[in-house]
């Protein structure tokens, strides 16, 4: 049994007689019980971390809860219940109840600060590394004696002050946890992940910062950075300097130092960052400035309104020469100067969106397939992953990741080695399956449920979908040029049951899931806005799970509350979260529910949890 344990000390016990407001941290823990509603003063100016071995990475995460609790002085903006009556309308008054309980204190309380007190700490395993299926459990006791912190590894710790700091709040001038409380809490799954774009767009290094805090909150373990695409290369190599005059400016770029920093500042937080270069297709900036015939079609007509010919699915065309073998000396090179900056062991290699008419403008592609009239679209796949897989490989516990498109295009390799880890976005719950039945390790990236580009209509210009005209179906009732309308709303998010169907065999293979925020639309300004609060949906369903853990049905009326919370939550930190309703609906629980039933989603049935 490998533990770390952390006490911290706490002031005495305030006993207090009226209900308690029950505040519940997102995602809610595995399991939370409260064990009476005496309220517990936490004196912060007392405040210590008690650890037998001293923990840099626990003493400044510890650090950052306290000052943030101080600043903050939370008081919930959204509680569970009272649900309001309902009859004939809901009148509650929440700042109303909130004097009411703050009058039946009894004020003339005394701190006994004699209570602090020291556990002997045992540190088994905090040399744990935070990579893929580290252990993240952890369990927290509050109550009269103190706080009680107990995980695994460091990491679990981070997420067990990432809820104590949801637990207190702010009342009556004091900082209070409502009662004693027990929590054991774990994830469901390993790979909790959200995925940002920065060859699209540049996207500041204070905003990709941002969220990683917001993401150490809500516990999701796994930032993935598309770090280039055709359109910008925004990275100032070593081994290559050149590529980055396609950067978009000299000022839209990330140093090697800026890449470092963010994963250690990302580590500090207990969030994995996985790099992807996208390869062999979305490949033209940068590469193109080592040599031009690196890369095909680069200066193509992207065309689109003339399909047979299409070069790609959005401008600007481009992708690696599959037969230069130069190519391979620069992936190598480039993918082993990254893989130093980039500490974790898992390393996304893209392979999407491979269009074959891009390498109609290959010499060597159309002289290889003129030599044998038998080679097909899928052998040339296979030539790439046979020359490129053990050049990603060359490394210690190196697995690469890779879009799922390199087995299930058309134009896909006719095999993979099984540890490659492949992200689905198309087709929902056929790909899964199909994927996890042939024993590939999935994430779950389904563009129908957790792609946050949704919804904005298109981008592209001089496009007749957009004229308003009574016969124009797209204009009118159709996606109105987003491909994967609609947007994704929290609830879509959450309500995804993306293991639906599966054999346990098949669902052991599903090790996760990751929200896409494609930056062809955004960058900097909108960057926290677009991805928060609706990602603390896939938080919760990644953790603990989007239906109740006994009963199997839907929570999603259950997680209202904690994530209009969530979203006043980030406001007050400073965060610009967008809003989900009017203040009103935060304000009076469940008075803006389409049903008023509260167990309407019951209808909706079952579906068995993966535990593992
Ligand atoms: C994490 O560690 C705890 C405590 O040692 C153990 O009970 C649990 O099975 C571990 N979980 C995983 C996923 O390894
Ligand atoms: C508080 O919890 C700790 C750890 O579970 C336990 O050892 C202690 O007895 C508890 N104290 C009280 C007053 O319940
Ligand atoms: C979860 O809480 C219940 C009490 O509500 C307790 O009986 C059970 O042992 C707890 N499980 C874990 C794993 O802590
Ligand atoms: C691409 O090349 C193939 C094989 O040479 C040919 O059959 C096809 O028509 C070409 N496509 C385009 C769009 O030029
Ligand atoms: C292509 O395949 C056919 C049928 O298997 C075979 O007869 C032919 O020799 C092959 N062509 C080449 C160039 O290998
Ligand atoms: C892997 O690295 C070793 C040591 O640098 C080298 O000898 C070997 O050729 C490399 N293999 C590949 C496939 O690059
Ligand atoms: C997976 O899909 C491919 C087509 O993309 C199909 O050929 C194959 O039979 C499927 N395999 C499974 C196990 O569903
Ligand atoms: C699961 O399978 C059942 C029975 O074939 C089917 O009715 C249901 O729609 C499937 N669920 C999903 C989410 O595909
Ligand atoms: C939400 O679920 C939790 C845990 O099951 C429960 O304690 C709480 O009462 C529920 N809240 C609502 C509003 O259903
Ligand atoms: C609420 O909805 C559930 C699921 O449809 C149903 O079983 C239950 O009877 C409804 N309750 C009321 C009071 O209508
Ligand atoms: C869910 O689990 C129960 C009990 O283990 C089992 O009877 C049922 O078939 C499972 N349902 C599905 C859809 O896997």
């Amino acid at each position: 049994m490998k533990l770390v344990y952390v006490l911290v000390s706490i002031a005495q016990l305030l006993t207090l007689t009226q209900a308690a407001v029950k505040v519940n941290p997102l995602p809610i823990p595995r399991n939370i019980t409260w064990n009476d509603e005496n309220p517990i003063a936490i004196n912060l100016d007392k405040l210590l971390l008690d650890i037998a071995v001293p923990n840099q990475i626990i003493s400044d995460a510890f650090y950052r809860t306290v000052t943030t609790l101080r600043k903050l002085q939370w008081y919930p903006a959204a509680t569970e219940g009272p649900i309001s009556s309902f009859v004939p309308f809901p009148t509650g008054d929440p700042a109303k109840r909130r004097r009411e309980i703050l009058e039946k204190r009894d004020l003339q309380h005394t701190f006994d600060l004699s209570g602090l007190s020291v556990v002997d700490i045992t540190v088994d395993d905090p040399a744990a590394d935070l990579q893929l299926g580290v252990n993240e459990t952890y369990s927290l006791t509050v109550n009269s004696s103190s706080i009680y912190i107990e995980a695994e590894t460091v990491w679990g710790v981070l997420h067990a002050f990432s809820t104590l700091q949801q637990l207190i709040i702010f009342e009556n001038n004091q900082y209070v946890v409502e009662g004693s409380v027990d929590i054991w809490d774990a994830p469901i799954y390993q790979h909790r992940g959200l995925m940002i774009d920065t060859g699209r767009n540049y996207l500041s290094i204070d905003k990709i910062l941002e969220q990683i805090d917001i993401m150490s909150l809500t516990k999701l373990n796994t930032l993935h950075i598309h770090l280039d695409d055709a359109q910008s290369w925004p990275i100032l190599l070593n081994s290559y300097p050149e590529m980055i005059l396609d950067a978009y400016s000299a000022r839209e770029i990330y140093t090697i130092q800026d890449l470092q920093y963010i994963v250690k500042y990302a580590k500090e937080r207990g969030v994995r960052v996985i790099p992807e270069i996208d390869l062999p297709g979305h490949a033209r900036a940068g590469w193109r400035q080592i040599d031009p015939n690196l890369v095909a079609c680069g200066d193509s007509w992207w065309s689109n309104d003339v399909w047979a010919d299409h070069t790609a699915v959005e401008p600007p065309p481009g992708q690696l020469d599959i037969l230069n073998d130069d190519v391979y000396n620069v992936i190598e090179d480039v993918y082993n100067e990254l893989s130093e900056i980039f500490s974790d062991n898992v390393f996304h290699v893209g392979a999407d969106e491979i269009q074959t008419g891009c390498y109609n403008f290959s010499s060597l592609i159309q002289a290889w397939f003129q030599e044998d009239e038998n080679r097909t679209w899928n052998d040339l796949s296979q030539y790439y992953v046979d020359k490129a897989y053990p050049l990603f490989m060359n490394r210690t516990n190196r697995r690469i990741m890779m879009w799922e498109d390199i087995l299930l295009t058309p134009e896909g390799a006719h095999t993979l080695p099984t540890d490659v880890i492949l992200q689905s976005w198309n087709n929902d719950l056929t790909n899964i399956q199909n994927l996890t039945a042939r024993g590939y390790d999935v994430v779950v990236s389904s563009s129908t449920h957790f792609y946050l580009d949704c919804g904005y209509g298109g981008w592209v210009s001089n496009d007749p979908r957009y004229v308003d005209d009574y016969t124009n179906d797209v204009f009118n009732t159709g996606t109105g040029g987003s491909w994967c309308a609609p947007y994704k709303t929290w609830q879509r998010i959450y309500d995804y049951d993306f293991t639906a169907n599966l054999t346990d065999a098949e669902a052991a293979h599903v090790i996760g899931a990751e929200l896409a925020l494609w930056s062809e639309q955004v960058d900097s300004t909108v960057l926290t806005q677009k991805i928060w609060p609706r990602s603390a949906a896939l938080a919760e369903s990644t953790w603990s799970g989007n239906r109740d853990p006994t009963t199997g049905y839907l929570r999603t009326n259950n997680l209202t509350q904690r994530i209009f919370n969530f979203r006043e939550y980030l406001v007050a930190l400073g965060y610009p979260a967008s809003p989900l309703v009017p203040k009103y609906c935060i304000q009076n629980p469940h008075a803006c529910d389409l049903y008023q039933n509260q167990t309407i989603l019951e209808e909706f049935g079952t579906h068995n949890v993966s535990s593992s």
